[in-house]
């Protein structure tokens, strides 16, 4: 099965089996890593925003424009930030790094 890395805040990378046809997001809690993911995969939060290494990110498709509306909501974001419920896992992806943020930023409680 592909791998993934993925890699927290303070530096300690993690290897995990990924699933071919899961997203990063699902994948993630699978393996108990702590990618917050708050409206589920719906498109409603950034909250799922990993930081894609840069030579894995130009395997990736180009994101929508709705995942680059949320992508401009994240906090901490960088060029090469995805979100982690919009990318699903392909074979390409074998091996991906994965970094993620310092801190997220949830809309959807930030502006109650
Ligand atoms: Fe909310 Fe990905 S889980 S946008």
């Amino acid at each position: 099965m592909p791998t993934i890395t993925f890699i927290d805040k303070a530096g300690t990378e993690k290897v995990v089996e990924a699933e071919l046809g899961l997203s990063i997001l699902e994948i993630a809690h699978r393996n108990h890593i702590p990618l917050e993911g708050a409206c589920e995969g719906s498109l409603a939060c950034s909250t799922c925003h990993v930081i894609v290494d840069e030579k894995d990110y130009a395997k990736l498709p180009a994101a929508s424009d709705a995942e680059e509306d949320m992508l401009d909501l994240a906090f901490g974001l960088t060029q090469t930030s995805r979100l982690g419920c919009q990318l699903i896992m392909s074979k390409n992806y074998d091996g991906m790094r994965l970094r993620l943020p310092s801190s997220t930023r949830n809309m959807r409680v930030d502006n109650r």
